[in-house]
Protein backbone atom coordinates (compact mmCIF):
# COMPACT_ATOMS: atom_id res chain seq x y z
CA UNK A 1 0.00 0.00 0.00
CA UNK A 2 1.62 3.51 -1.26
CA UNK A 3 1.89 5.84 2.10
CA UNK A 4 4.70 7.40 0.97
CA UNK A 5 4.12 10.94 0.10
CA UNK A 6 4.91 13.18 2.77
CA UNK A 7 7.75 11.43 3.59
CA UNK A 8 8.93 11.74 -0.13
CA UNK A 9 8.65 15.57 -0.08
CA UNK A 10 10.59 15.61 3.42
CA UNK A 11 13.57 13.88 1.36
CA UNK A 12 12.83 15.82 -1.65
CA UNK A 13 14.89 19.86 -1.92
CA UNK A 14 13.22 22.33 0.38
CA UNK A 15 11.05 24.60 -2.04
CA UNK A 16 12.22 27.84 -0.50
CA UNK A 17 15.53 27.18 -2.31
CA UNK A 18 15.09 27.58 -6.39
CA UNK A 19 17.76 27.31 -9.04
CA UNK A 20 20.58 30.12 -8.13
CA UNK A 21 21.28 30.66 -11.98
CA UNK A 22 20.13 34.11 -13.38
CA UNK A 23 19.03 32.30 -17.26
CA UNK A 24 17.75 35.99 -17.63
CA UNK A 25 21.15 38.08 -17.65
CA UNK A 26 22.42 35.14 -19.87
CA UNK A 27 20.00 35.14 -22.61
CA UNK A 28 20.94 39.06 -22.81
CA UNK A 29 24.38 38.40 -23.17
CA UNK A 30 24.04 35.25 -25.10
CA UNK A 31 20.64 34.34 -26.92
CA UNK A 32 21.77 31.74 -28.41
CA UNK A 33 23.37 29.58 -25.34
CA UNK A 34 20.73 31.32 -23.25
CA UNK A 35 18.13 29.58 -25.17
CA UNK A 36 19.41 25.84 -25.30
CA UNK A 37 20.50 26.46 -21.29
CA UNK A 38 16.69 27.57 -20.38
CA UNK A 39 15.46 24.90 -23.43
CA UNK A 40 17.44 21.96 -21.13
CA UNK A 41 15.40 23.25 -18.27
CA UNK A 42 12.38 22.81 -20.14
CA UNK A 43 13.48 19.17 -21.23
CA UNK A 44 14.36 18.17 -17.47
CA UNK A 45 11.12 19.38 -15.82
CA UNK A 46 8.61 18.40 -18.42
CA UNK A 47 9.60 15.00 -19.11
CA UNK A 48 10.61 11.92 -16.77
CA UNK A 49 14.04 11.60 -16.42
CA UNK A 50 14.30 7.89 -15.72
CA UNK A 51 18.21 7.53 -16.73
CA UNK A 52 20.06 5.45 -13.90
CA UNK A 53 23.20 7.21 -14.07
CA UNK A 54 21.12 11.27 -13.51
CA UNK A 55 20.24 12.93 -10.78
CA UNK A 56 18.88 16.81 -9.98
CA UNK A 57 21.72 18.50 -7.80
CA UNK A 58 20.69 20.65 -5.15
CA UNK A 59 20.22 24.06 -5.65
CA UNK A 60 23.67 24.18 -3.42
CA UNK A 61 25.33 22.18 -5.35
CA UNK A 62 24.79 24.28 -8.10
CA UNK A 63 25.85 27.61 -6.80
CA UNK A 64 28.92 26.47 -5.89
CA UNK A 65 29.81 25.36 -9.93
CA UNK A 66 28.72 28.86 -10.61
CA UNK A 67 31.28 30.20 -7.55
CA UNK A 68 34.43 32.29 -8.51
CA UNK A 69 36.12 28.31 -7.63
CA UNK A 70 35.65 28.22 -11.03
CA UNK A 71 37.77 30.48 -11.88
CA UNK A 72 40.98 29.36 -9.62
CA UNK A 73 44.15 26.82 -11.30
CA UNK A 74 44.73 24.84 -8.31
CA UNK A 75 47.59 21.86 -9.00
CA UNK A 76 48.48 19.65 -6.60
CA UNK A 77 47.07 19.13 -3.26
CA UNK A 78 46.21 21.15 -0.05
CA UNK A 79 49.52 23.03 1.00
CA UNK A 80 51.64 21.76 -1.60
CA UNK A 81 50.34 24.09 -4.65
CA UNK A 82 52.35 24.62 -8.03
CA UNK A 83 50.03 28.00 -8.04
CA UNK A 84 49.41 30.90 -5.90
CA UNK A 85 46.85 32.21 -4.35
CA UNK A 86 45.13 28.87 -3.33
CA UNK A 87 44.06 29.27 0.40
CA UNK A 88 40.20 29.30 -0.65
CA UNK A 89 40.99 26.34 -3.19
CA UNK A 90 42.67 24.42 -0.24
CA UNK A 91 40.06 25.13 2.27
CA UNK A 92 37.56 23.64 0.03
CA UNK A 93 39.51 20.57 -1.10
CA UNK A 94 39.85 19.69 2.82
CA UNK A 95 36.88 20.09 3.79
CA UNK A 96 35.72 17.62 0.70
CA UNK A 97 38.49 15.35 2.13
CA UNK A 98 37.20 15.32 5.39
CA UNK A 99 33.38 14.88 4.63
CA UNK A 100 34.14 11.84 2.03
CA UNK A 101 36.12 10.32 4.46
CA UNK A 102 33.71 10.69 7.56
CA UNK A 103 30.81 9.99 5.25
CA UNK A 104 31.62 6.67 3.94
CA UNK A 105 34.12 5.61 6.78
CA UNK A 106 37.58 5.69 4.90
CA UNK A 107 40.98 6.37 6.08
CA UNK A 108 41.82 8.16 2.80
CA UNK A 109 39.98 10.27 -0.06
CA UNK A 110 41.15 11.69 -3.15
CA UNK A 111 38.40 14.09 -4.26
CA UNK A 112 39.59 15.26 -7.62
CA UNK A 113 38.88 12.93 -10.30
CA UNK A 114 37.02 14.62 -12.73
CA UNK A 115 34.93 12.03 -13.61
CA UNK A 116 34.25 8.06 -13.00
CA UNK A 117 36.13 6.54 -15.97
CA UNK A 118 39.36 9.43 -14.70
CA UNK A 119 39.07 8.05 -11.31
CA UNK A 120 39.57 4.20 -12.53
CA UNK A 121 42.36 5.32 -14.97
CA UNK A 122 43.74 6.47 -11.91
CA UNK A 123 43.14 2.95 -9.72
CA UNK A 124 44.55 1.36 -12.46
CA UNK A 125 47.98 3.41 -12.83
CA UNK A 126 48.34 3.51 -9.16
CA UNK A 127 48.30 -1.10 -8.86
CA UNK A 128 48.40 -1.77 -12.48
CA UNK A 129 51.47 -1.75 -14.91
CA UNK A 130 50.90 -2.47 -18.69
CA UNK A 131 50.09 -5.80 -19.83
CA UNK A 132 48.32 -7.30 -16.36
CA UNK A 133 45.40 -9.11 -16.17
CA UNK A 134 42.06 -7.92 -14.92
CA UNK A 135 39.32 -9.52 -14.33
CA UNK A 136 36.09 -7.23 -14.27
CA UNK A 137 32.80 -8.08 -15.15
CA UNK A 138 31.81 -8.70 -18.87
CA UNK A 139 30.36 -5.67 -21.30
CA UNK A 140 27.72 -7.55 -22.01
CA UNK A 141 26.71 -8.44 -18.42
CA UNK A 142 26.92 -4.38 -17.27
CA UNK A 143 30.69 -4.16 -17.47
CA UNK A 144 31.77 -0.62 -17.71
CA UNK A 145 33.64 0.80 -20.62
CA UNK A 146 37.14 1.26 -18.15
CA UNK A 147 36.20 -2.88 -17.48
CA UNK A 148 38.22 -4.24 -20.80
CA UNK A 149 35.95 -2.37 -23.77
CA UNK A 150 38.23 -2.63 -26.63
CA UNK A 151 37.75 0.92 -27.63
CA UNK A 152 38.63 2.02 -24.16
CA UNK A 153 42.20 2.59 -22.67
CA UNK A 154 41.52 -0.21 -20.09
CA UNK A 155 41.03 -2.87 -23.61
CA UNK A 156 43.91 -0.73 -24.87
CA UNK A 157 46.19 -1.47 -22.10
CA UNK A 158 45.40 -4.33 -19.84
CA UNK A 159 44.21 -7.90 -20.62
CA UNK A 160 40.89 -8.46 -19.50
CA UNK A 161 39.20 -11.75 -18.36
CA UNK A 162 35.30 -10.83 -18.07
CA UNK A 163 32.57 -12.73 -15.73
CA UNK A 164 28.86 -12.84 -16.13
CA UNK A 165 26.12 -13.93 -14.37
CA UNK A 166 23.91 -16.77 -14.02
CA UNK A 167 21.46 -17.40 -17.31
CA UNK A 168 18.65 -18.48 -15.46
CA UNK A 169 18.73 -16.02 -12.26
CA UNK A 170 20.64 -13.21 -13.47
CA UNK A 171 22.50 -13.33 -10.51
CA UNK A 172 26.85 -13.00 -10.29
CA UNK A 173 28.03 -16.65 -10.49
CA UNK A 174 30.94 -16.26 -7.66
CA UNK A 175 31.75 -20.03 -8.13
CA UNK A 176 32.45 -18.82 -11.90
CA UNK A 177 34.23 -15.62 -11.13
CA UNK A 178 36.62 -17.82 -8.40
CA UNK A 179 37.45 -20.50 -11.32
CA UNK A 180 38.12 -17.57 -13.51
CA UNK A 181 40.70 -15.67 -11.01
CA UNK A 182 42.08 -19.01 -10.14
CA UNK A 183 43.05 -19.66 -14.12
CA UNK A 184 44.05 -16.03 -14.84
CA UNK A 185 45.63 -15.20 -11.75
CA UNK A 186 44.34 -11.49 -12.48
CA UNK A 187 46.51 -8.94 -10.79
CA UNK A 188 43.45 -7.04 -9.76
CA UNK A 189 39.41 -8.14 -9.57
CA UNK A 190 37.06 -4.88 -10.29
CA UNK A 191 33.52 -4.84 -8.97
CA UNK A 192 31.32 -2.68 -10.42
CA UNK A 193 28.68 -2.68 -13.10
CA UNK A 194 26.46 -0.24 -15.02
CA UNK A 195 23.28 -2.29 -14.59
CA UNK A 196 23.69 -5.05 -11.80
CA UNK A 197 20.77 -4.47 -9.68
CA UNK A 198 21.61 -6.42 -7.30
CA UNK A 199 23.88 -5.57 -3.97
CA UNK A 200 27.37 -7.07 -4.61
CA UNK A 201 28.90 -9.79 -1.76
CA UNK A 202 32.46 -7.61 -1.18
CA UNK A 203 33.47 -9.87 1.15
CA UNK A 204 33.18 -12.72 -0.99
CA UNK A 205 35.09 -11.08 -3.83
CA UNK A 206 38.00 -9.99 -1.27
CA UNK A 207 38.15 -14.08 0.00
CA UNK A 208 38.77 -14.37 -4.11
CA UNK A 209 41.02 -11.84 -4.56
CA UNK A 210 43.04 -12.75 -1.51
CA UNK A 211 43.15 -16.15 -2.55
CA UNK A 212 44.75 -15.30 -5.98
CA UNK A 213 46.76 -12.59 -4.71
CA UNK A 214 45.00 -9.65 -6.16
CA UNK A 215 44.16 -6.05 -5.52
CA UNK A 216 40.58 -5.58 -5.42
CA UNK A 217 39.01 -2.36 -6.45
CA UNK A 218 35.51 -1.66 -6.18
CA UNK A 219 33.98 0.85 -8.93
CA UNK A 220 31.12 1.65 -7.02
CA UNK A 221 30.11 4.47 -9.32
CA UNK A 222 26.32 3.54 -9.05
CA UNK A 223 25.45 2.41 -5.82
CA UNK A 224 27.69 4.95 -4.16
CA UNK A 225 24.95 7.22 -3.02
CA UNK A 226 22.88 4.69 -1.72
CA UNK A 227 25.94 3.51 0.31
CA UNK A 228 26.42 7.11 1.59
CA UNK A 229 22.42 6.76 2.79
CA UNK A 230 22.98 3.59 4.56
CA UNK A 231 20.82 1.38 1.78
CA UNK A 232 23.59 -0.71 0.68
CA UNK A 233 26.53 -2.17 1.56
CA UNK A 234 29.80 -0.17 1.72
CA UNK A 235 33.02 -2.17 -0.20
CA UNK A 236 34.93 0.19 1.86
CA UNK A 237 36.23 -2.57 4.30
CA UNK A 238 36.80 -4.35 1.94
CA UNK A 239 38.38 -3.00 -1.47
CA UNK A 240 41.52 -2.11 -1.83
CA UNK A 241 40.59 1.17 -3.53
CA UNK A 242 37.23 2.42 -4.28
CA UNK A 243 36.08 4.12 -7.16
CA UNK A 244 33.20 6.16 -7.69
CA UNK A 245 31.05 9.01 -9.59
CA UNK A 246 29.83 12.28 -7.25
CA UNK A 247 26.72 12.31 -9.60
CA UNK A 248 24.10 9.77 -10.02
CA UNK A 249 22.43 8.95 -6.78
CA UNK A 250 24.94 11.06 -4.32
CA UNK A 251 23.31 13.47 -5.85
CA UNK A 252 26.59 16.14 -6.22
CA UNK A 253 28.49 17.67 -9.04
CA UNK A 254 29.44 15.49 -12.12
CA UNK A 255 32.73 14.15 -11.01
CA UNK A 256 34.80 11.31 -9.77
CA UNK A 257 36.09 10.31 -6.28
CA UNK A 258 38.69 7.54 -4.68
CA UNK A 259 38.72 5.87 -1.47
CA UNK A 260 41.51 4.25 0.32
CA UNK A 261 43.07 2.86 3.20
CA UNK A 262 45.92 5.11 3.74
CA UNK A 263 48.58 2.48 2.70
CA UNK A 264 47.67 2.80 -1.05
CA UNK A 265 47.46 6.65 -0.48
CA UNK A 266 50.57 8.05 -1.82
CA UNK A 267 49.71 6.17 -4.78
CA UNK A 268 46.49 6.94 -5.42
CA UNK A 269 47.56 11.01 -5.00
CA UNK A 270 50.39 10.68 -7.73
CA UNK A 271 48.50 8.64 -10.07
CA UNK A 272 45.63 11.41 -9.89
CA UNK A 273 48.00 14.38 -10.08
CA UNK A 274 50.24 14.35 -11.70
CA UNK A 275 50.33 10.92 -13.56
CA UNK A 276 45.99 11.44 -14.79
CA UNK A 277 45.37 15.07 -14.42
CA UNK A 278 46.90 18.57 -14.12
CA UNK A 279 44.73 21.19 -12.31
CA UNK A 280 41.57 20.29 -10.22
CA UNK A 281 38.42 21.68 -11.06
CA UNK A 282 38.28 23.42 -7.30
CA UNK A 283 34.40 24.79 -8.27
CA UNK A 284 33.30 21.01 -8.77
CA UNK A 285 35.36 20.60 -5.75
CA UNK A 286 33.69 22.38 -3.57
CA UNK A 287 30.42 21.28 -4.79
CA UNK A 288 31.49 17.72 -4.03
CA UNK A 289 32.17 18.97 -0.65
CA UNK A 290 28.38 20.25 -0.19
CA UNK A 291 27.14 16.77 -1.79
CA UNK A 292 28.98 15.12 0.56
CA UNK A 293 27.72 17.40 3.50
CA UNK A 294 24.19 16.82 2.29
CA UNK A 295 24.23 13.08 1.98
CA UNK A 296 25.18 13.09 5.88
CA UNK A 297 21.82 14.43 6.82
CA UNK A 298 18.84 12.46 7.94
CA UNK A 299 16.95 13.67 5.41
CA UNK A 300 19.40 12.20 2.49
CA UNK A 301 19.32 8.98 4.38
CA UNK A 302 15.51 8.67 3.80
CA UNK A 303 15.66 9.87 0.45
CA UNK A 304 18.78 6.86 -0.39
CA UNK A 305 16.13 4.03 1.09
CA UNK A 306 13.13 5.62 -0.62
CA UNK A 307 15.28 5.39 -3.82
CA UNK A 308 15.27 1.33 -3.51
CA UNK A 309 11.81 1.19 -2.07
CA UNK A 310 10.28 3.31 -5.10
CA UNK A 311 12.74 0.86 -7.38
CA UNK A 312 11.26 -2.28 -6.34
CA UNK A 313 7.36 -1.09 -6.51
CA UNK A 314 8.39 -0.07 -10.39
CA UNK A 315 10.06 -2.92 -10.25
CA UNK A 316 6.91 -5.10 -9.47
CA UNK A 317 5.04 -3.04 -11.38
CA UNK A 318 6.90 -3.64 -14.75
CA UNK A 319 6.52 -7.23 -14.51
CA UNK A 320 2.37 -7.09 -14.22
CA UNK A 321 2.75 -4.73 -17.53
CA UNK A 322 4.26 -8.24 -19.04
CA UNK A 323 8.27 -6.95 -19.58
CA UNK A 324 10.88 -9.13 -17.75
CA UNK A 325 13.11 -7.80 -14.64
CA UNK A 326 16.37 -9.29 -15.04
CA UNK A 327 17.38 -10.50 -11.56
CA UNK A 328 13.08 -10.54 -10.45
CA UNK A 329 13.88 -7.32 -8.92
CA UNK A 330 16.57 -5.16 -7.82
CA UNK A 331 18.24 -4.43 -4.47
CA UNK A 332 19.14 -0.53 -5.83
CA UNK A 333 18.18 2.40 -8.00
CA UNK A 334 18.24 0.41 -11.02
CA UNK A 335 15.76 -1.87 -12.83
CA UNK A 336 16.74 -3.70 -16.14
CA UNK A 337 13.55 -4.94 -17.86
CA UNK A 338 13.20 -6.73 -20.82
CA UNK A 339 10.56 -5.37 -23.40
CA UNK A 340 10.40 -8.77 -25.59
CA UNK A 341 7.44 -10.51 -23.57
CA UNK A 342 5.76 -7.35 -25.20
CA UNK A 343 6.94 -8.25 -28.50
CA UNK A 344 9.36 -5.23 -29.21
CA UNK A 345 13.40 -4.88 -28.17
CA UNK A 346 14.92 -2.57 -26.19
CA UNK A 347 15.55 -0.04 -28.81
CA UNK A 348 11.79 0.23 -30.23
CA UNK A 349 10.68 0.13 -26.74
CA UNK A 350 12.79 3.46 -25.38
CA UNK A 351 11.90 5.06 -28.97
CA UNK A 352 8.48 4.97 -27.92
CA UNK A 353 8.96 5.72 -23.94
CA UNK A 354 10.59 8.54 -25.08
CA UNK A 355 8.10 9.94 -27.82
CA UNK A 356 5.66 9.37 -24.28
CA UNK A 357 8.21 11.79 -22.60
CA UNK A 358 9.83 9.26 -20.49
CA UNK A 359 13.60 9.61 -20.87
CA UNK A 360 15.55 5.98 -20.18
CA UNK A 361 18.42 4.16 -21.79
CA UNK A 362 19.12 0.67 -23.40
CA UNK A 363 21.10 -1.40 -22.41
CA UNK A 364 22.61 -5.49 -22.55
CA UNK A 365 20.72 -8.40 -21.23
CA UNK A 366 22.45 -10.63 -19.32
CA UNK A 367 20.93 -13.79 -22.33
CA UNK A 368 20.86 -14.08 -25.83
CA UNK A 369 21.58 -10.46 -28.50
CA UNK A 370 18.35 -8.51 -27.78
CA UNK A 371 18.76 -5.50 -25.65
CA UNK A 372 16.49 -4.50 -22.84
CA UNK A 373 15.99 -1.00 -21.20
CA UNK A 374 17.65 0.05 -18.10
CA UNK A 375 15.59 2.89 -15.26
CA UNK A 376 16.83 4.41 -12.37
CA UNK A 377 14.16 5.63 -9.68
CA UNK A 378 17.20 8.45 -8.35
CA UNK A 379 15.79 11.43 -9.85
CA UNK A 380 12.16 11.00 -9.55
CA UNK A 381 12.80 10.10 -5.90
CA UNK A 382 14.66 13.64 -6.04
CA UNK A 383 11.45 15.47 -7.39
CA UNK A 384 9.31 14.20 -4.44
CA UNK A 385 7.83 11.25 -6.32
CA UNK A 386 6.05 8.58 -4.16
CA UNK A 387 4.88 5.09 -4.76
CA UNK A 388 1.68 5.90 -6.40
CA UNK A 389 3.73 7.43 -8.91
CA UNK A 390 5.88 4.33 -9.35
CA UNK A 391 3.04 2.39 -10.23
CA UNK A 392 1.63 5.12 -12.42
CA UNK A 393 4.89 5.12 -14.32
CA UNK A 394 4.94 1.23 -15.09
CA UNK A 395 1.56 1.79 -16.58
CA UNK A 396 2.51 4.30 -18.69
CA UNK A 397 5.45 2.22 -19.52
CA UNK A 398 3.11 -0.92 -20.50
CA UNK A 399 0.79 1.28 -22.51
CA UNK A 400 3.27 3.25 -24.29
CA UNK A 401 5.31 -0.30 -25.29
CA UNK A 402 2.79 -1.80 -26.78
CA UNK A 403 1.18 1.66 -28.45
CA UNK A 404 -2.21 1.47 -26.61
CA UNK A 405 -4.04 5.11 -26.89
CA UNK A 406 -2.95 8.04 -27.63
CA UNK A 407 0.80 8.80 -27.64
CA UNK A 408 -0.12 12.65 -27.28
CA UNK A 409 -2.35 11.70 -24.43
CA UNK A 410 0.56 9.41 -22.78
CA UNK A 411 2.74 12.21 -22.99
CA UNK A 412 0.86 14.64 -21.43
CA UNK A 413 0.55 12.79 -18.19
CA UNK A 414 4.21 12.20 -18.03
CA UNK A 415 4.25 16.05 -18.47
CA UNK A 416 1.61 16.56 -15.78
CA UNK A 417 3.37 13.72 -13.30
CA UNK A 418 7.08 15.53 -14.09
CA UNK A 419 5.35 19.09 -13.61
CA UNK A 420 3.36 18.21 -10.43
CA UNK A 421 7.15 17.16 -9.00
CA UNK A 422 8.83 20.31 -10.39
CA UNK A 423 13.23 19.62 -9.33
CA UNK A 424 13.60 23.19 -8.94
CA UNK A 425 10.56 24.36 -6.79
CA UNK A 426 9.88 28.24 -7.82
C1 LIG B 1 30.40 1.41 -13.06
C2 LIG B 1 30.80 2.71 -13.68
N1 LIG B 1 32.10 3.02 -13.73
C3 LIG B 1 32.53 4.18 -14.28
C4 LIG B 1 31.64 5.07 -14.81
C5 LIG B 1 32.17 6.30 -15.49
O1 LIG B 1 31.73 7.50 -15.02
P1 LIG B 1 31.91 8.82 -15.94
O2 LIG B 1 30.82 8.78 -16.97
O3 LIG B 1 31.77 9.93 -14.95
O4 LIG B 1 33.26 8.77 -16.55
C6 LIG B 1 30.26 4.78 -14.79
C7 LIG B 1 29.29 5.74 -15.37
O5 LIG B 1 28.15 5.48 -15.56
C8 LIG B 1 29.84 3.56 -14.21
O6 LIG B 1 28.54 3.23 -14.16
Amino acid sequence: MPVTTPAARAAAPSPDTAMPQDFGALLRQDPEIGAVLLAEAGRQSSTLQLIAAENFTSPAVLAALGSPLANKYAEGYPGARHHGGCEQADAAERVAVRRATELFGAEHANVQPHSGSSAVLAAYAALLRPGDTVLAMGLPYGGHLTHGAPGNFSGRWFEFAGYGVDPDSGLIDYAQVRALARARRPKAIVCGSISYPRHLDYEQFRDIADEVGAYLIADAAHPMGLIAGGAAPSPVPYADVVCATTHKVLRGPRGGMILCGVEFSERIDRAVFPFTQGGAQMHTVAAKAVAFGEAATPAYALYAHRVVAHARVLAAALESEGFEVTTGGTDTHIVVADPGPLGVDGRTARERLMAAGMVLDTCALPYGDARGIRLGTAAVTTQGMDEDDMARIAELFGAAVREEGDPGLLRAEARGLAERNPPYPG
